[in-house]
């Protein structure tokens, strides 16, 4: 399991909550509306006790029944309008902050789509699908509450301490006395508190990850029995995660006990000096009355202080994950490898504007073909162009056209730097409309290859070109639509299997029809509702060789003009296996196809066969000759049809 990327240096939860503006600006008005709702609701609070004060030093020593009536009127009105505007408040932001929410997690997901396949091999999914969820409700939360109520709280305290030293200013310092000690408090715990929210909200992405693997792993997890030991890891993972919870429950704890302790012993304090007062006649009844309640009244703003400052840290650590991945560098349009750089610090839009020039000013494929050799030299390894099929060998075509590699070299971007590259200067040139197939031992890179064509990974040195044009230098769009893959783990998605197959382009059922009979997926029409049938989660419900059938046919739908497919036929028995074959050769007819291929029968399908070994093409020809001239190739070749060599070794 991929560990989770540490977390950056200690940062400033204003900082970093800052950065949520962007998304909060459109609903600024309704926000600020509702801040200024609420400080007017809790002041009219405040206002309660002066009303105490009038009633009791008035119509109370008065003995003036008709006077309490009013006064009791006047609280109830006031009452009222304090719970109204609350109310008021809430209605106000409730659809703008779940609007802000979902802005938010629809952003989060188009960022992730676009993040580059090293991203993804890096961040443990649970990660990712924790930011997505539980990250954003703490968010929604924080702007809905801790955010205007730390506002509103501390308007209330502040109007409420004038108010008090306004009654009588000695028992107001009094109440003051623990302002310093709750200070130091509140700074304190928010540093703490930092640190163990971060780790708890880790922690959940990563039993995230671990559930996660158990459910799509639960065939491999009961068929070996590990039930037990996957459990033991949950719970090991789960008791990590209540411990720091514990920790943060603690901390809480300790704050919310001076928090509460400290106000609580103040007002003991004056309540003592204030009767003292009043007995003496120093002090008017009405006006400790009065104190006593605007204290009392301003208990849950202080005592609150303790949740919002726990919340708000948790919202600025949820915003630090948020941003984690929402900083992480999308797939670029410019060149590979170090030219990459130079798209960094361009904003997404921006970049996607900028995507869409390049793709309109590349020119269309019929220019393609016309265009002047960009390349001065032939880098494949001279085999003999082999005769002509279907529309093969028709075109006079420039040397550079069709799928050529120029010297690429490759390294995994977290493969340390001084292990050899995995493709070590590649060149190969597939003509138009000739398929190359492509064999190696396992781990030699063949999947790798075939990954740089589309640009799943970016390569370390040297160029790709697809007609003569650099890949680098078409929009990933136009790209991706010229291309079309077929990976040796077929993955399909929840959807019908139509709607799995045309995922790969065309448009309607002919494509469809056509693709399938390609692909000898007809059994999908004996599925129980045909083409509609939905697949379950990742194609489950599928066998593998069905699985290859439909990602086969999802590669073929669109007629694209270039194939790369990752052994494709491994799962299919030997009959299925030549009857997709005989369509594929129909197809390949007028396709550049590039084919990793294990077995003979594969290697058959292909007009020429490269031989990847050490990170190096070194033969390429028929396989005829290089079953008679490669000891390696015929090596590889002779455990025949030993197509699951591979999963020995695995
Ligand atoms: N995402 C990755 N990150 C780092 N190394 C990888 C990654 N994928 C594959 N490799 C390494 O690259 C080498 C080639 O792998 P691969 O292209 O899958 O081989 P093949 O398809 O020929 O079996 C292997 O040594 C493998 O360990
Ligand atoms: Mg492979």
């Amino acid at each position: 399991m991929p560990t989770t990327p540490s977390p950056p240096e200690p940062r400033s939860t204003v900082r970093t909550l800052l950065r949520l503006w962007p998304y909060v600006r459109p609903v600024r008005a309704r926000l600020f509306s509702a801040a200024f709702i609420a400080v007017v609701a809790s002041c009219i609070g405040l206002v309660i006790p002066l009303v105490l004060k009038w009633m009791v030093d008035g119509p109370i020593a008065d003995r003036d029944p008709a006077g309490v009536w009013l006064g009791a009127l006047y609280l109830l009105l006031l009452g009222l309008a304090e719970a109204l505007l609350f109310g008021f408040r809430r209605w106000l932001v409730a659809r703008p902050l779940s609007h802000v929410e979902a802005e938010m997690r629809a952003g989060l997901y188009r960022h992730l789509q676009r993040l580059p396949i090293a991203f993804h091999d890096r961040w443990p999914s649970g990660q990712l699908l924790s930011r997505a969820t539980t990250d954003l409700m703490l968010l929604r939360m924080f702007l809905a509450f801790p955010l205007t109520f730390l506002l509103v709280n501390g308007v209330t305290i502040l109007v409420g301490v004038i108010i008090m030293l306004v009654q009588d200013w000695m028992l107001g310092l009094v109440i003051l006395i623990p302002a310093v000690p709750v200070m130091v408090t509140c700074v304190v715990f928010e540093k703490r508190y930092s640190g163990a929210a971060r780790l708890a909200q880790d922690q959940v992405g990563d039993l995230t990850t671990v559930v996660e693997e158990g459910v799509l792993g639960i065939r491999i997890i009961k068929g070996f029995g590990r039930h037990r030991s996957q459990a033991r890891a949950f719970r090991e993972l789960a008791g990590k995660l209540r411990g720091t919870e514990l920790h943060k429950a603690r901390l809480l704890a300790t704050i919310l006990g001076v928090i509460v302790t400290l106000p609580e012993l103040a007002i003991g304090a004056a309540l003592v000096l204030g009767a003292v007062r009043v007995a003496d006649g120093s002090l008017s009844a009405g006006t400790l009355v009065a104190f006593l309640s605007t204290a009392l009244a301003l208990r849950w703003p202080v005592d609150s202080i303790g949740f919002l400052l726990a919340m708000s840290q948790e919202a600025a650590t949820a915003t630090e994950r948020y941003f984690e991945v929402m900083d992480a560098e999308p797939e670029s349009s410019a060149a590979a490898g170090s030219r990459a750089a130079g798209a960094t610090g361009v904003p997404p839009l921006e970049r996607s504007r900028e995507r869409g020039r390049v793709g309109a000013a590349a020119p269309r494929s019929a220019e393609r073909r016309v265009q002047p050799p960009g390349e001065s030299h032939d880098p494949a390894p001279t085999g003999h162009l082999p005769g002509p099929v279907g529309l093969r060998g028709r075109r006079d075509c420039p040397r550079s056209d069709g799928l050529v590699f120029h010297e690429v070299t490759f390294r995994y971007p977290d493969a340390p730097s001084d292990t050899a590259p995995v493709l070590d200067r590649i060149d190969l040139h597939i003509r138009p409309g000739e398929s190359l197939a492509l064999v190696g031992a396992t781990g030699s890179g063949k999947t790798t290859l075939t990954a740089l064509v589309p640009r799943l990974h970016e390569v370390t040195g040297g160029r790709i070109t697809l007609d003569g044009t650099d890949i680098t230098e078409m929009s990933r769009e136009e790209l991706r639509s010229r291309v079309a893959v077929a990976f040796e783990e077929p993955t399909l998605f929840s959807a019908s299997v139509g709607e799995n197959v045309l995922m790969g382009g065309g448009t309607g059922d002919e494509d469809l029809e056509r693709a399938l009979a390609v692909a000898q997926a007809d059994f999908a029409h004996a599925l129980p509702r045909g083409t509609d049938t939905q697949v379950g989660e990742q194609g489950l419900s599928l066998s593998g060789g069905q699985r290859q059938r439909l990602a086969l046919a999802r590669a073929v739908v669109g007629r694209p003009d270039f194939l790369v497919l990752d052994d494709p036929l491994s799962a299919l028995d030997v009959h299925t296996e030549a009857a997709v074959e005989a369509a594929l050769r129909r197809v390949l007819a007028d396709t550049t196809a590039l084919i990793v291929a294990h077995r003979p029968s594969t290697v058959l399908l292909a007009d020429r066969v490269a031989l990847l070994s050490g990170g190096r093409i070194t033969a390429v020809g028929t396989h005829h000759e290089l079953l008679r001239d490669n000891p390696e190739y015929a090596h590889l070749m002779s455990g025949a049809p030993a197509g699951n060599q591979e999963d020995d070794e695995r």
